[in-house]
């Protein structure tokens, strides 16, 4: 599907996990570095997938089928594979994407109890073979996370401050961490789980040793 040349990384974690905290960490530090870093969130990301956005996370639509909300995830990430993140391996940069597939295996496959076969299935229609070099999956206490994520959406003042996504109980995220555990299991080279407990300087010391590696070699500054 794309001829690639840059490096692909994506972030996973349950709400409140930390993720795009230290997604931005990561962020800063290769800009700082001299990459050219492009990035992407799921859902949303493009004027389209923005749309699909508010309608995935609307409170008021309690009765959207598990079916729906799976298409609906890959109409938005096709549609940023298409503008962003293909584009940007192809001019050889860094993609970070906030979520990817493996928050559809986690939230649809796992805790929606679609299979992860389904969602695979559905991967395959919407992006090919597009998978992230590297996923850094952040691990957190899952009751100490979700209060996390109720405080900083008590604070968001933005309409819909709690999405339809965060009412889901306890069990359901309890499933959504075990997708992750799953995955990690079934991709170990490709996921890693990394501890999101401690100071957010100590969990981005963790997440770089993963990250290093990886790195093409800096690109000499104009
Ligand atoms: P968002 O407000 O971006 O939350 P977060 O900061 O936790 O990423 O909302 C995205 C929600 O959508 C979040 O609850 C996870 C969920 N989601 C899925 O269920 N499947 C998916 O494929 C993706 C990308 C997200």
């Amino acid at each position: 599907m794309t001829e690639r040349r840059g490096l692909f990384i994506s972030f996973e974690g349950t709400e409140g996990s930390g993720k795009t905290t230290q997604m931005l960490l990561l962020v800063d530090r290769l800009r700082g570095l001299g990459y050219t870093v492009v990035e992407n969130q799921e859902p949303g990301a493009t004027r389209i997938g923005n749309q699909i956005r508010r309608i995935l996370l609307d409170p008021a639509h309690e009765e959207m089928a598990p079916m729906t909300e799976l298409l609906l995830m890959f109409a938005s990430r096709a549609q940023a594979a298409a503008e962003i993140i293909q584009p940007a391996l192809r001019r050889g940069a860094i993609v970070v994407s906030d979520r990817f597939t493996d928050s559809s295996l986690a939230y649809q496959g796992a805790a929606r109890h679609l299979g992860f076969e389904t969602v695979l299935e559905a991967h395959r229609l919407a992006l090919d073979s597009l998978f992230p070099d590297l996923t850094i999956c952040l691990t957190l206490d899952i009751e100490f996370a979700l209060a996390r994520a109720h405080r900083r959406n008590q604070r968001a003042c933005s309409d819909i401050s709690e999405t339809r996504l965060d009412r889901q109980s306890l069990e359901f995220h309890r499933r959504v961490e075990e997708g992750y555990r799953r995955i990690s299991t079934l991709e170990p080279e490709r996921v890693r789980l990394i501890d999101g407990h401690g100071q957010p300087g100590d969990v981005s010391k963790r997440i770089w040793e993963q990250i290093c590696p990886l790195l093409p070699p800096v690109p000499l500054r104009q």
